[in-house]
């Protein structure tokens, strides 16, 4: 079964590291794929947020890192994935996920999201505040892996 894990990614952070570890012990191969989202404004450049991702799952054999646009479960198909893969933090991300995924499951004429629960050592962290974080000097070392840290580092450095 090839499982598709979609998000953001910018930045990844442990949470996701850690779900990517897990459903690739669970499926035959896993795309993380990575959403080029022309209405948002990057924090990250697409480009450097697949080199980090790819840097960060180094060793890993059954994945593959790539970037897409428009939807999800069109995206999902073209590649063959049986299903979509996302983490849950917390009771906050329910209603949007459960939303999404069930839009998701009428678009595509049924494939189905899987969730994970996040590791509670990582429920705290999400892209968002980690950006936050970064950009207001604070210590982000604990909350993503290092080719990010090193990275973010780096950029915050030279800001
Ligand atoms: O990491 P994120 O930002 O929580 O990921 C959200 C993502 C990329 C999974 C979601 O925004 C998405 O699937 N966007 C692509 C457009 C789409 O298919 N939207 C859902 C149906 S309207």
């Amino acid at each position: 079964m090839k499982a598709l894990y979609p998000g953001s990614f910018d930045p990844i952070t442990n949470g996701h590291i850690d779900v990517i570890q897990r459903i690739t012990k669970l499926f035959d191969h896993v795309i993380i794929a990575v959403l080029n989202n022309q209405d948002k404004k990057d924090f990250i450049p697409l480009r450097d947020r697949l080199k980090l991702i790819k840097e960060s799952i180094e060793g890993t054999k059954n994945v593959s890192v790539e970037s897409f646009s428009g939807l999800t479960v069109k995206y999902a198909k073209s590649k063959g994935a049986d299903v979509i893969i996302r983490g849950l933090r917390a009771a906050s991300d329910f209603e949007y996920e459960l939303e999404m995924s069930q839009i998701n499951y009428f678009l595509s004429n049924g494939i189905e999201t899987i969730f994970l629960m996040t590791n509670p050592k990582y429920s705290f962290i999400r892209s968002s505040r980690v950006k936050e974080v970064a950009n207001l000097g604070g210590d982000i070392k604990e909350f993503v892996p290092n080719p990010v840290y090193k990275y973010l580092h780096q950029k915050m450095a030279f800001k």
